[in-house]
């Protein structure tokens, strides 16, 4: 099996990790990867929404199922243009098409879509600007804190919680006129959910599905949850609070009828359902879906997988996997990420990553890094997940902040506190 993964960054990494691990794997390609990804397969400068690019490099190499990381070319239509070319009808897509990418392309279509099918969220409504008097009425009717989110995909930056009425007000108002571009031309306004966090990943072929390990990540910059939200800074898998009861609700309230209502909507999804939760005095209540694996959340859900994975990739993309039962690993794994100073501000790029030979009992998984001759060099905020398995939390924490403090750059930073709550 010759497989393509597109992204570049740690869940990328972490993806082709646990693919090279299976003998049914033969070549594996990564458009357009980074250093971690380079050690296992081969990677290729194309752009990950650079469809024509794909499609060139699929049918050079011979590429017969390609999975995709990121939501960008989802949401671009990646699963539909490979269904729509007769010389990629052969090949595989773990990802689903445009209209099920919508269900985190659109907080609104995403919110409509669990009413319609009883899933258990905030109850909301959505705004433009022409409907703004009435959103502030909403506002006034709903109890603090607010929560305002832009309808489409705002680089993690479009969820705002706010306390005071007159400024939500206000927000709403900088929001429909264009706060965060055509993202927020439309906005829900959602009721807001107190208790703990959560996320749990469904692999589907849009009628069988597997449940994978739930995970809980840290999103804030500074110890404690404080400062300023960041793509994620470590992440613990699985997460205690999710006993069988609590699991046995989301499969009930949340999974299944998720799969009914893409079916009855004649949605083709074959991948990954990322379902972020709140953990409501037991109950679980959906926060947002995304159409692909977390990061760093892949950094800890995919090293608790033991069943072959690409034979999982084949199964979903050939509707076969309802016949599937999935393996895991029931030892804990944690992940620390390492960021550049500044992060998720600005910073600088190109420092030297020094100590990595240095590491033992841990996987370090590359987020933002790349090769420069001999060196590895930082390329982004997030430089490298290290990963750890420990009995425990804290053992698996022990080792991810010994092998975090051989690894070297300039301006490293990282916290120290993942899974203080837990
Ligand atoms: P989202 O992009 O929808 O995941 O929202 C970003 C973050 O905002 C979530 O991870 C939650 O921490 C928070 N959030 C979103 N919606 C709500 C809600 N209805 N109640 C409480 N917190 C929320
Ligand atoms: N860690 C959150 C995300 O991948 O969206």
């Amino acid at each position: 099996m010759n497989i393509l993964i597109i992204g570049a960054g740690g869940r990328e990494h972490a993806l082709a990790w646990k693919l090279a691990q299976s003998p049914q794997l033969e070549s594996l390609f990564i458009a357009p990867g980074n250093a971690g990804t380079a050690a296992l397969g081969t990677n290729v400068p194309v752009g990950v929404e650079d469809f024509e690019g794909i499609k060139k490099l699929v049918l050079d190499r011979g590429i017969d199922l390609v999975v995709v990381g990121p939501e960008a070319p989802l949401v671009a239509g990646i699963a539909d243009f490979f269904k729509a070319d007769p010389e990629l009808q052969g090949v595989g897509v773990i990802g689903p098409t445009k209209a099920g990418a919508r269900l985190e392309g659109s907080k609104d279509v995403a919110k409509i879509f669990m009413e319609e099918n009883n899933i258990p969220t905030g109850k909301f409504r959505t705004f433009i600007e022409y409907t703004l008097s009435e959103g502030n009425e909403y506002l006034a009717q709903l109890n603090a804190p607010y929560v305002l989110k832009a309808d489409g995909l705002a680089a993690g930056k479009g969820v705002l919680i706010i306390n005071n009425l007159e400024e939500a007000q206000q927000e709403l108002e900088n929001m429909v006129k264009g706060k965060f571009g055509e993202a927020s031309k439309k906005v829900v306004v959602e009721e807001h959910l107190s208790g703990i966090e959560l996320s749990v990943f469904v692999l589907t072929d849009g009628e069988g599905y597997v449940i994978l390990p739930e995970a809980k990540d840290y999103k804030r910059i500074g110890e404690g949850d404080t400062g300023l939200n960041t793509g994620g800074m470590g992440a613990i898998s699985p997460v205690p609070f999710a006993d069988r009861a609590f699991l046995q609700k989301v499969e009930e309230r949340i999974v299944k009828p998720t799969i009914e209502g893409l079916k009855d909507r004649a949605i083709d999804y074959k991948g990954f359902i990322f379902i972020g939760l709140m953990n409501k005095g037991g109950d679980p209540y959906v926060i947002e879906y995304n159409v692909r694996l977390g990061d760093p959340e892949s950094e800890v859900v995919l090293p608790r997988i033991k069943t072959d994975f690409v034979e999982l990739m084949k199964a979903t993309a050939e509707g076969r996997l309802s016949e599937m039962e999935i393996e895991l690993d029931n030892r804990t794994v944690a992940t620390v990420m390492l960021v550049s100073g500044g992060y998720p501000g600005s910073y600088e790029k190109g420092k030297e990553i020094t100590g990595l030979d240095q590491v033992e009992g841990s996987v370090m998984f590359h987020a933002g890094t790349k090769p420069d001759g001999d060196k590895v060099v930082t390329s982004g905020g997030r430089v490298i997940a290290v990963s750890s398995y420990g009995s425990s939390i804290k053992e698996a924490l022990d080792t991810c902040y010994k092998s975090a403090e051989k690894i070297r750059f300039e301006g490293k930073y990282n916290r120290s506190d993942i899974g203080f709550d837990l």
